[in-house]
């Protein structure tokens, strides 16, 4: 599987943490560091170890694991962390974990002494297909996710399928979400391979078929200012319905479960809207229902979803701006939706 290039940097998929200590030895840092979560500490940091152990100037900052650790008093902790190990702008932070240490290590590195280098390691399917490229970084304010960031781009990614061995089952899940989505807005040959594809174990080969999709959607725009809002398809609803679950269930869905549901509801739209058809409809409802649990909605919850939608950065004045399918592998941008078509298109789910 070959290097892929992206904005500026190299994502690596083969001998990954051997290509980590290369670029660390190359890269003339005064000292590094690796941010980790309290799992990743456990099951990842081991192996990273093996490789950079024989490396020496380096510390481990931890934090705790989960959505709920995205935020500024992390951060804070982070960059607290980095001024008592007196970390210069030579310094290189390793954010070794998913998306939230990805998002959070990032937006600490970016600011830290107005910015120093820092690389990916992602250990959740999902920060392998996604969070890790792209240059998005970020913390989450008053339940709003994602408000505060920056667009940085890592100095490397490196994406080591063994790292997946221990990740939960519903963890896998959480990242297929992105990969079905991959299949949907760019590629009907991929979408269809991985219907017929082992889902509870992706292989390398589908891992790296899915970052090649989000990779070129990025570098040709990188700042979100076109064609990216094509890789938002089903993260409108979906956000919104990640949000309330988040505010409301001791239990809360994951990113990829809410997105799941975000894209039913967006076909559900983007066939009343653009003229997906009703068979491909039909299909992508039974795919992803058949993967996927079922989030009850009520209708009284209609109004408080479209209430967290309206607070949705892709919006444009004050307007609900979805990603939608023409077809399978083909996404308009910009469609405006109305707040009775987003209720229609929730009540479609809701129905199921
Ligand atoms: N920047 C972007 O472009 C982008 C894109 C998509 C998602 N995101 C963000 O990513 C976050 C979600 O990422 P995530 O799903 O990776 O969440 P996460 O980082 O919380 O990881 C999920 C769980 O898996 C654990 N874990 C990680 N690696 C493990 C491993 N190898 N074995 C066992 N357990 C492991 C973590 O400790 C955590 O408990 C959200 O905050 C989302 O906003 C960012
Ligand atoms: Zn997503």
């Amino acid at each position: 599987m070959n290097t892929l290039q992206s904005i500026g940097y190299p994502i690596y998929f083969e001998n990954t943490l051997s290509e980590l200590v290369n670029f660390v030895q190359q890269g003339n840092y005064s000292r590094f560091f690796v941010l980790t979560d309290e799992n990743t500490g456990k099951h990842c940091l081991p192996l990273l170890q093996q490789h950079i152990g024989k490396l020496d100037n380096f510390d481990i900052i931890e934090i705790n694991a989960g959505e709920e650790s995205k935020n500024i008093d992390f951060c804070v902790g982070v960059w607290k962390m980095l001024i008592d190990f007196s970390a210069d702008r030579q310094s290189l932070l390793i954010n070794l974990g998913g998306g939230v240490i990805s998002d959070l290590g990032g937006f600490a590195a970016s600011t830290y002494k107005r910015g120093i280098d820092f690389v990916h390691v992602p250990t959740t399917l999902l920060s392998q297909v996604d969070a890790s490229v792209g240059g998005k970084t970020g913390i989450d304010l008053d339940n709003i996710k994602n408000i505060i960031g920056t667009f940085t781009q890592p100095k490397a990614v490196f994406i080591e399928h063994a790292f997946l061995k221990t990740l939960p089952a519903r963890q896998i899940l959480s990242g297929l979400a992105e990969m079905l989505k991959h299949g949907l807005i760019a590629d009907a040959g991929y979408w269809n391979k991985l219907k017929y594809s082992d889902l509870d174990n992706p292989s390398a080969e589908l891992v790296h078929h899915s970052v090649a999709i989000k990779n070129k959607v990025v570098i040709e725009d990188p700042h979100e200012k076109g064609i990216r809002k094509s890789l938002n398809f089903g993260h409108t609803i979906g956000h919104s319905i990640e949000t309330y679950s988040l505010m409301n269930d001791d239990n809360p869905l994951t990113h990829g479960e809410a997105i799941a549901a975000g894209m039913i509801c967006e076909a559900k739209l983007s066939a009343m809207k653009i003229g997906l058809s009703e068979d491909e409809l039909s299909e992508i409802t039974a795919i992803i229902m058949g993967l996927y649990p079922k989030y009850d909605i009520a209708e009284s919850c209609y109004k408080t979803l479209y209430n967290i939608m309206l607070k949705d950065k892709k919006n444009q004045s004050g307007k609900i701006n979805c990603s939608l399918l023409t077809k399978i592998g083909q996404c308009r941008i910009d469609n405006i939706c109305t707040e009775e078509e987003l209720y229609q298109s929730i009540s479609y789910y809701a129905a199921l």
